[in-house]
């Protein structure tokens, strides 16, 4: 047997990162980076874009900002033919972009909560589907998109998450099945609780985080970089026979 030193799995490929200035979305471009890929970074938040772009590229890693609002197709569609023009191919695309919910019962959500949540976190997803998928090649190609263990199951409290990442998974199904014999591979991630602005903003006190933790049959909450290492590897050749499943990155939490 001989072992070779391979190239990363990515050497050669182009990925985009929406949501990429925060969170989990920036734990993903730095590993999609470190295995290779150009990567680009789009956020709502330019500072954040230029941030985690800057590091890759200092980290010596190829990473470009943009600006962009998922919510919006048009201004994301143009945007989307810049980053093309700028890598020059897409060959996987991650759709990370996401926000919140207010904590309460369904029937006193306001219609404006309901609208922003499932703007954000399932039009937005097709928004990013529609605007990426004319431009993957099927060479190879993949979209992840990332959902939440709130897409596989109930939790009090956040209907609007709830609701719209379980849209996800549809979106997520539909899709591998329509593009699938063209080459193109769609999964989604369902992570668990990650400490990132998105949850510290809600809890905010370290007692709520240790009872998270303790749901856990691992017994703790993920790190970004879990749920990083689980895009690159189903963006990657070696995700080659993966397509319309969901993979809970969630220390057992889901267990039944
Ligand atoms: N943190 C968790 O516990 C957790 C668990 C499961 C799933 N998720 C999902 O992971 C994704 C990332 O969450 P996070 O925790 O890293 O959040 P975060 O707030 O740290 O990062 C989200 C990023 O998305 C950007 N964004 C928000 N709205 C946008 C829009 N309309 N257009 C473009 N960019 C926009 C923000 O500017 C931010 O940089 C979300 O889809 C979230 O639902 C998070």
């Amino acid at each position: 047997m001989t072992i070779k030193a391979v190239p990363g799995r990515y050497a050669g490929r182009a990925a985009l990162v929406t949501g990429g200035g925060s969170g989990l979305g920036e734990a993903i471009c730095r590993r999609l980076a470190e295995e290779g890929a150009r990567v680009a970074v789009l956020d709502l938040q330019a500072a954040a874009a230029q941030r985690v772009a800057n590091e890759i590229r200092q980290a010596g890693g190829e990473a470009f900002p943009f600006v962009a609002d998922v919510t919006d197709f048009n201004a994301l569609d143009r945007v989307l033919a810049e980053v093309l023009e700028t890598l020059g191919r897409l060959d996987l695309a991650v759709n990370n972009a996401g926000i919140g919910s207010p904590f309460m019962p369904v029937a006193e959500h306001s219609l404006d909560n309901w609208n922003r949540v499932i703007g954000v976190n399932l039009s937005g997803v097709f928004h990013s589907m529609k605007a990426e998928l004319p431009h993957m090649t099927g060479e190879g190609g993949a979209i992840v998109n990332i959902a939440s263990i709130t897409a596989l199951v109930g939790v009090a409290g956040i209907a609007p998450y709830v609701a719209a990442k379980h849209g996800v998974l549809g979106l997520t199904k539909a899709a591998a099945l329509e593009y699938g014999k063209s080459g193109i591979r769609v999964t989604a991630v369902c992570p668990t609780f990650v400490r990132t602005p998105l949850t510290t903003a809600e809890l905010k006190d370290e007692a709520q985080w240790q009872a998270l933790d303790a749901m856990h049959a691992l017994g703790h909450c993920a790190a970004p970089e879990d749920v990083a290492a689980m895009v690159a590897f189903l963006g990657s050749e070696d995700g080659r026979m993966l397509t319309g499943c969901a993979y809970p990155v969630d220390g057992g939490i889901t267990t039944p």
